[in-house]
């Protein structure tokens, strides 16, 4: 046993001497067994939660039907919110929500979203559709919805057309405990204590919706508007500036060169699609498409990289933390809906896809502390898809329901030997994996199979761990592009998988083709 003990602590030592990356994928073809080694480490980086985020925006249905119906609706709700919404996404253990947008932020005045809602002006939604917005939602109904989901506000503030006086007068409103107009407008209006919010971000996607500034022209007013996002006493937020959008590395290095010394933390986005030119088709697509997703998809490990590199030249001791505070696929519209409302279905290929998010951002999460998926419901990659009263969740929300295990656990490094996906003569690995350890001691593995067509043999050794009983449970489905809709709202969801075992500390496992599993070790 001491003997057992001494080589574990040397092959940590020599993992943490040379520096190995927390997760390394070998491809290596014709191998009958895929093989992963798992190391305990006592030094290991924590999984923040809110990794594990969302985002609501005023766009589309995603507020206005999707959670918010109003408190005279004949949709069962409370204070206005949907009952069916909060009961489902309660599930998720949602640690964090961004609102209220996106492109909307930038022109988003805070001020119309507050008092009597029959008194509140009616304004345009210049950037999705044109159409009217209500105001019925607004800062405390946002709020309501947080402290109903248990979750932190991130609150994205107006940059592009709004000033600084409108943003720290909103902050004040929100979180000044003290005698003042705002704090007392702010009690008029229902709500006595100050709110506590998480992340303020200072514009949003500033390059382009947000004012089509420069990086240097918005480090600039970073700096201007950031010194009036004030921390009223007992009150601490962390301000997020805009990062780049996908590969835009010029933007991230603009960024950390001007304001990295002042930066709490940038927001970088990323969507996908199946291809360059175009989005694609949400349900009907063939395996070229299914290929192109999982190839983009993994492609969000090397946007982290890059932006790591970039950071740790300006931040060698990792204070200036990376968002991700949008990610996730970008589909055609559905047929016969307004295409400025990003409506689109989500099926198994969508599954796999967040599942590949989810491990990178946990393999990088000693940068990588918040990420907010778009969105969260009836908008691109939706956790719950509404139709008046009636309302289904997506193989993506059952992803983040098997993920959840991962927050605040503790990152196992991982090494992974696996065969190729192939498809028309490119190559991808064919698996993906991170795994962490849990306060209950227990072990907990997700692997997402990529191959749609071949399932995958798996072996798992756990270094400075005896495993003795293993359970898990499976997303797949006969078809890619198996989905939810309203009148078969669970044709897809995760199954008890028993297609597992432990033999001589080794955990066994036939993974099956395009799934994602979530091996819970003990
Ligand atoms: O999530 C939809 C839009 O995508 C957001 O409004 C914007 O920030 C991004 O371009």
């Amino acid at each position: 046993m001491k003997n057992i003990r001494l080589l574990f602590l040397c092959v940590s030592f020599l993992v943490f001497l040379s520096g190995i990356s927390t997760a390394k994928t070998t491809i290596e073809d014709g191998l009958s067994v895929n093989k992963l080694t798992l190391y305990v480490q006592d030094n290991a980086e924590v999984i923040a939660p809110d990794i594990y985020g969302h985002f609501a925006e005023h766009l589309g249905r995603c507020v206005y039907g999707g959670f918010w119906v109003g408190e005279d609706s004949d949709i069962d709700n409370v204070r206005g919110i949907r009952r069916d919404v909060v009961t489902a996404l309660k599930k998720l253990d949602i640690p964090v929500l961004r609102w209220p947008g996106g492109c909307f932020a930038d022109d988003y005045h805070w001020k119309d979203g507050i008092g009597p809602r029959d008194q509140r002006p009616k304004t345009v939604n210049t950037h999705w559709g044109m159409v009217t917005d209500t105001n019925a939602f607004g800062t405390h109904e946002f709020l309501d919805l947080c402290e109903m989901l248990e979750c932190e506000a991130y609150i994205a503030g107006n940059m592009g057309s709004g000033t600084p006086q409108e943003m720290r007068d909103w902050v004040e409103y929100m979180t000044f405990a003290g005698d003042s107009e705002l704090a007392n407008l702010r009690r008029k209006n229902g709500r006595k204590k100050p709110w506590k919010i998480k992340y303020f971000g200072v514009g949003n996607e500033n390059w382009g919706c947000g004012g089509s500034m420069t990086p240097e022209y918005y480090s600039e007013l970073y700096k201007h508007y950031q010194t009036y996002v004030r921390n009223y006493p007992g009150s601490k937020i962390i301000k997020v500036a805009c990062g780049p959008n996908g590969n835009n590395t010029a933007w991230a290095e603009s960024i950390m060169k001007n304001i990295g010394r002042s930066l709490h933390g940038y927001g970088q986005h990323y969507y996908v699609q199946a291809s360059q030119s175009w989005y694609g088709h949400a349900t009907q697509f063939d395996e070229t498409e299914w290929f192109a997703l999982m190839k983009k998809s993994l492609n969000m490990n090397d946007i982290i990289l890059r932006n790591k590199e970039i950071m740790d030249r300006y931040d060698k001791n990792k204070r200036v933390e990376l968002y991700i505070d949008e990610w996730g696929t970008w589909w055609d519209a559905e047929k016969g809906t307004n295409p400025r409302f990003l409506y689109q279905q989500n099926t198994l290929r969508d599954a796999v896809s967040a599942g590949i998010f989810l491990n990178t951002f946990n393999n990088h999460c000693d940068r990588v502390k918040m990420c907010n998926i778009a969105q969260i419901s009836n908008v691109l990659q939706a956790m719950i898809l509404t139709d008046g009263a009636k309302m289904v969740t997506t193989p993506t929300y059952h992803v983040f329901e098997m993920f959840k295990v991962h927050q605040g656990a503790d990152l196992l490094t991982n090494d992974l030997t696996c065969n190729s996906y192939k498809h028309d003569k490119k190559t991808l690995p064919s698996l993906n994996v991170s795994a962490s350890k849990a306060d209950d001691g227990s072990i907990n593995i997700t692997i997402c199979n990529l191959d749609p067509t071949k399932p995958a043999d798996f072996k798992c050794d756990i270094k400075g761990f005896s495993p003795k009983t293993v359970s898990a449970r499976v997303l797949t489905a006969e078809a890619m592009n198996m989905h939810n809709t309203f009148d078969a709202p669970n044709a897809i969801k995760p199954e008890v998988f028993r297609g597992v075992s432990v033999k001589k500390d080794m955990i066994l496992a036939t993974l099956p083709a395009k799934s994602v599993t979530v091996i819970n070790v003990k």
